[in-house]
């Protein structure tokens, strides 16, 4: 789909989790570009606040500041009470942080808020949303999953279950929705150049090519009507599908290698 045609489609009111950098935050700006008001959610509020004085300045959107945790379980009922009253018919589900290294490695803590922010709340966020959509016989559903969630991942085992787990809810949706008119789509996005990579204690000068977190957002705004899955750019389609057809046994070494070169010691 065209990205002028979002809004007629879509619109009037889009909501992006995850909104205050990287993906989320370019999948804000091109939606307001192309006229949509936004509920823009996160924990960072100054970061949202910034962000939605810059959309308001630009392209006059109205927006909706939601500082939200989302590994707290009450945040959904939070997002929900500020979302009353507003024609939601976009709902763009894609908050998420990795754990990187040896899962024993990995604090308990945290895999559990990884599961929080990662599962729960775009399963909670679709469940709540979707009589909503439904209803408006014209809305859409984007997960932000992983190339990931193609196959098992050493030294990410958890956030690749976890990415397994978003790309799987969306096609379970896909297929109870696709004739509801409701479009559902996980996107799975290969290396992106936002902070996540640094927060994961990947090595930069290890990794070939990034995409660009607007290009990323562009390209799932354009293919969300190509779900239930939609792998992000021509290679990274190239490359996992190749990697997924390859028996694990043969794909897991080539990719344990491939991670021991990319993680900072
Ligand atoms: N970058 C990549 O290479 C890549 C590749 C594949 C998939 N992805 C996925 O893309 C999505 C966006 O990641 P990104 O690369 O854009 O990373 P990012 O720049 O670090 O952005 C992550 C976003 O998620 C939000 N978030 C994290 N924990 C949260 C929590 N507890 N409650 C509420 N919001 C929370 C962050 O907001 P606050 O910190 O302000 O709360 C931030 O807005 C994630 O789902 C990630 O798994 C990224």
């Amino acid at each position: 789909m065209n990205l002028h045609e979002l809004k007629k489609h879509y619109g009037p009111v889009a909501l992006v989790t995850g909104a205050s950098s990287g993906i989320g935050e370019q999948f804000a700006e091109v939606l307001a570009e192309v006229g949509f008001d936004l509920v823009l959610v996160a924990r960072r509020r100054d970061l949202l606040n910034t962000l939605s004085a810059r959309l308001t300045e630009k392209f006059s959107t109205i927006t909706t500041v939601v500082e939200a945790d989302l590994t707290d379980a009450a945040s959904i009922d939070q997002i929900m009470e500020h979302c009353e009253g507003l024609d939601i018919g976009l709902l763009v589900s894609n908050a998420g942080f990795g754990l990187k290294g040896l899962h024993q490695h990995n604090a308990p803590s945290q895999l559990l808020d990884m599961l929080m922010v990662n599962c729960q709340a775009p399963m909670q966020l679709t469940h709540r949303f979707i009589p909503g959509l439904r209803q408006r016989q014209r809305a859409g559903v984007i997960l932000t999953s992983s190339v990931e969630a193609l196959m098992g991942y050493p030294y990410s085992a958890a956030y690749a279950a976890s990415k397994a787990f978003v790309s799987n809810l969306a096609e379970g949706l896909w297929g109870e929705l696709s004739t509801e008119g409701v479009d559902v789509c996980a996107i799975c996005p290969g290396s992106t150049d936002t902070p996540a990579h640094d927060l994961q204690g990947i090595d930069r000068s290890k990794i070939d090519e990034y995409m660009a977190p607007r290009e990323v957002a562009e390209l799932a705004l354009t293919h969300i009507e190509d779900g239930p899955v939609y792998i992000v750019g021509e290679k990274n389609e190239h490359r996992a599908r190749a990697l997924a057809k390859m028996p694990r046994r043969e794909s897991l070494p080539l990719v344990r290698e491939a991670m021991q070169q990319v993680l900072l010691k």
